[in-house]
């Protein structure tokens, strides 16, 4: 029976993640832990635990003692924030980590999934159509770090048999749990500022398009690829995710023409740098050929979605 571990369990992703994990597994066998405290479903749904991945020797003896299979680690420093302060970023995301891969190599939790992201990219990549194997040259710390635990998490696989498994995510959209610190962060806040105030200023320029994926479909595959028969895996770094792809122009006119009051304007600060550095749109063939990614929310469904579970939450 597989017991599993979630590593930042409060945060946008794993506050989803381990509800959706726990219909599967059982509520009993997937153990949430964070530095924070979680949304109240986490807590009483399950297991949760104060954890800090950075504490090598407490993160060994939790996966020991209660017999984990296998880890999802999801703690990390957002792009935005990591360029404000680059070596505490580097240090925390970088850890975080490289003690989950030794614990991993230490005990019965072999199986272990860590997020990459579209930030491995960098001005040198082609923009359009991002193929898997290509230039990488990240200029935020955010990306470096993210590029060099690809290395290390493939090092480990075939050095040590840690079975590593990552996706390079594209902007994730949700509305349980917020992200934080992010460049691709406008695309949730647009949301919840038309509900709240019926207009937005956005962060990046009006034709700044980037790759997006709604959280439902980031979490169906992730859990998709941890699934797969490991044989059919031709990669043990990070598998392209392209979602969809569209500026802040394109997803505000998507929500006017359900608002048609609702009103944007520009203001591009730090993270338009970021957002030039990034890829426009992404090529997943080989994670659709190896393992079957699948993505189900195009603009018009994701902004439906998006507008209806913003509004009964600030209800
Ligand atoms: N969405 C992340 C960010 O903007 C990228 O992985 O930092």
């Amino acid at each position: 029976m597989e017991k599993i571990l979630v590593i930042g369990s409060s945060g946008q992703i794993g506050s989803e993640l381990v509800l959706a994990l726990r219909k599967i597994y059982g509520n009993n066998n997937v153990f949430a832990t964070d530095i924070k405290q979680p949304p109240r479903e986490i807590r009483e749904s399950g297991p949760f635990q104060i954890l800090d991945v950075l504490d090598y020797n407490n993160l060994l003896h939790f996966v020991v003692r209660f017999k984990i299979t296998q880890i999802y680690n999801l703690a990390a420093v957002l792009s935005g924030n990591a360029e404000k302060i680059p070596l505490q970023a580097w240090n925390i995301n970088m850890k975080a980590l490289m003690n989950t891969l030794e614990v991993s190599r230490q005990s019965d939790a072999k199986k272990l999934f860590w997020p990459s992201s579209i930030a491995v990219f960098g001005p040198t990549t082609p923009r359009y159509n991002t193929p898997q194997l290509t230039v990488m040259e990240p200029n935020t710390v955010y990306g470096i770090s993210k590029l060099a635990g690809e290395r290390w998490g493939e090092y480990y696989c075939k050095r040590y048999g840690v079975d590593f498994r990552s996706v390079r995510y594209p902007g994730l959209i949700s509305y349980k749990t917020e992200p934080g610190g992010g460049t691709t962060d406008y695309a949730v806040e647009i949301f919840f500022e038309a509900i709240k105030k019926g207009k937005y200023e956005s962060f990046l320029s009006e034709n700044t398009a980037l790759p997006m994926m709604f959280m439902e479909d980031a979490i169906n595959n992730t859990i998709k690829l941890m699934q797969a028969d490991g044989d059919k895996l031709s990669l043990r770094s990070a598998y392209n995710m392209a979602g969809i792809s569209f500026t802040p122009k394109e997803l505000a006119e998507a929500i006017q023409k359900r608002m048609p009051e609702f009103k944007i304007t520009y203001k591009p600060d730090f993270r338009q740098a970021i957002a030039d550095s990034w890829p426009a749109s992404i090529d997943d063939s080989t994670a659709q050929n190896d393992w079957g990614l699948k993505t189900q929310y195009h603009l018009d469904k994701l902004v439906d979605t998006m507008l209806e579970k913003v509004a009964e939450k600030l209800k």
